[in-house]
C-alpha cells in the first residue's frame, strides 16, 4: 500500500538539504533513508535523513524529514508525498442531509464545475458531527481539499484524522485550519495592517462589556470567526462603546450566537470604508472588499465581495496583498480586504480556504485556476 507524508514548513541546511516538518504520519516507523516519494507533479523526494522531535513542533507525530532537495529552490507541490507515484488530488464535500449520497444543495454547483481533472468525494456531516464517524461515498487516498461549511476547530480536527486513516489528507493540517479561521492566530501575525482588536476567551456577557474599556469610537463585535452581520443595527455595530446600547447589542451578539459561538469574544475597531451601498434586506453598509483566494502561495482569484467588479489593482494595493501573503502560513486560505475612505486597503478576516464561500465567483472558472495552480506551477 503507498505510503503518504504530509510536509509542514520547510527550511534548508546547506549540503543536506531540505528539511520538512512532517504531520500526521500514522506509522512514522515505516520510514527510512532512501525511500522514494512522490509530489503531486511527480517530483522525485527521495529521503535523506530522519530526525524525530518532541519538541518545537506542534504536535508529536511530527518528524523532520531531510530530502535530497539540495540547491533546488522548494519544488515539492503541494506538500503531499507519496510513495506509489505522484498523489491523487480530489476534492471532498458534504452530503445532502436528506439524501447521503448526494451533495449538499449549497455545493452543488461546485460538486458540478466542469472541471474534471479532480475526483470528488462526499462525506455525511450529520455522522461526523453527531456520531463522530466517517461515513464517506468513495475512499480516494491522497490529498483532498474539503469545501463546505465551517467546521468548528475540534470538528476539523476529528475529520482530518479520520480520513487520515484511509489515507486521505487534507490539504491543510489542523493547525493550519486554527491558524487561518480563529481570529487571535491571524490577527497577531498582521495587525498593523487590520482594525485594533481586543478579545477574550470566554461566552459571557459581563466578560465581554469589559472589553469596551479598551475603545473610545464604534466598534464591532464578533466571536473568534464570525459576526451578525445581517443583524447590523442591533447585534454586530456599536457606535459608541460607552452607551447602554454597546451592551445591548453585545448581550444580543452573544445570546443569538448561542451553540454556535466559537472561542471568545471579540471587539474591534471599526473604520469607515469605501461605501458602496447598503444591503438591501439587513441594511447593513456595503463597502468595497474583496475575497482573495490564496493556494500554495499564488493567488487564485481576487473576487468582488458583494458582486463589486474587480477595478485593476494599484501597485500599492498588489504590494499590500503580498505583505499579507508572506505573513500568513497555510496551503490554503482567503484574505478579505476591503478599501478604507482614505483608499489605503485594510485586513478584515483571514479565513481557511476551504470553508471561505465563493462570493457569487463562477465555479467552473474556480475549479479551473485551482487545477491550473495545482498542475502547472513552475513546472
Ligand atoms: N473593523 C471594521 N470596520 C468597518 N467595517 C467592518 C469592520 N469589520 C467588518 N466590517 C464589515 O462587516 C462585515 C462583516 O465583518 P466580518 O468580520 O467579515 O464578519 P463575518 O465573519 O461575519 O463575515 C465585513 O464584510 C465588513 O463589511
Ligand atoms: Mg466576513
Amino acid at each position: 500500500m503507498a505510503k503518504y507524508i504530509q510536509l509542514g514548513e520547510s527550511f534548508r541546511i546547506t549540503g543536506r538539504g531540505f528539511v520538512y516538518k512532517c504531520n500526521a504520519v500514522p506509522e512514522k516507523d515505516n520510514f527510512r533513508v532512501g525511500d522514494t516519494f512522490y509530489d503531486i507533479n511527480d517530483n522525485k523526494i527521495i529521503i535523506s535523513g530522519i530526525e524525530f522531535s518532541g519538541r518545537g513542533f506542534e504536535d508529536d507525530r511530527i518528524f523532520a524529514l531531510f530530502t535530497n532537495l539540495n540547491d533546488k529552490k522548494d519544488k515539492v507541490k503541494g506538500k503531499i508525498i507519496s510513495s506509489d507515484g505522484k498523489p491523487n488530488v480530489s476534492f471532498i464535500y458534504a452530503a445532502n442531509p436528506l439524501e447521503s449520497n448526494t451533495v449538499d444543495d449549497d455545493y452543488l454547483k461546485e460538486y458540478n464545475s466542469t472541471n474534471n481533472t479532480f475526483q470528488k468525494m462526499i462525506f455525511n456531516y450529520e455522522e461526523l458531527i453527531y456520531n463522530h464517524r466517517l461515513k464517506i461515498n468513495k475512499k480516494i487516498p491522497g490529498l483532498a481539499i474539503y469545501r463546505g461549511w465551517m467546521l468548528r476547530p475540534e470538528q476539523y480536527k476529528e475529520l482530518y484524522d479520520l480520513l487520515v486513516k484511509e489515507n486521505i489528507y487534507l490539504i491543510n493540517s489542523p493547525s493550519d485550519y486554527e491558524r487561518c479561521h480563529l481570529l487571535p492566530n491571524w490577527y497577531n501575525k498582521i495587525k498593523d495592517y487590520t482594525t485594533k482588536s481586543a478579545w477574550n476567551s470566554f461566552n459571557t456577557v459581563d466578560d465581554a462589556f469589559k472589553l469596551l474599556n479598551e475603545f473610545n469610537g464604534p466598534v464591532m463585535v464578533k466571536d473568534y470567526v464570525k459576526s451578525r452581520k445581517h443583524e447590523w443595527d442591533d447585534a454586530c455595530y456599536i457606535d459608541n462603546p460607552k452607551s447602554d446600547k454597546a451592551k445591548e447589542v453585545i448581550s444580543n451578539f452573544i445570546t443569538r450566537q448561542g451553540p454556535e459561538f466559537v472561542g471568545g469574544t471579540v471587539l474591534r475597531e471599526y473604520v469607515n470604508l469605501k461605501r458602496i451601498g447598503y444591503h438591501e434586506k439587513s441594511g447593513m453598509p456595503i463597502s468595497e472588499e474583496y475575497r482573495i483566494f490564496v493556494l500554495y502561495d499564488e493567488i487564485v482569484s481576487i473576487i468582488g465581495y458583494w458582486g463589486n467588479a474587480i477595478t485593476k489593482f494599484k501597485k500599492e494595493d498588489m504590494d499590500f496583498i503580498e505583505w499579507i501573503k508572506n505573513h500568513i502560513n497555510s496551503n490554503f486560505y482567503t484574505i478579505d480586504i476591503a478599501r478604507k475612505e482614505d483608499d489605503q486597503l485594510v485586513v478584515i478576516e483571514i479565513g481557511d480556504g476551504q470553508v471561505s464561500g465563493l462570493q457569487g465567483f463562477n465555479e467552473d472558472e474556480f475549479y479551473d485556476l485551482i487545477n491550473k495552480i495545482i498542475y502547472c506551477g513552475d513546472e
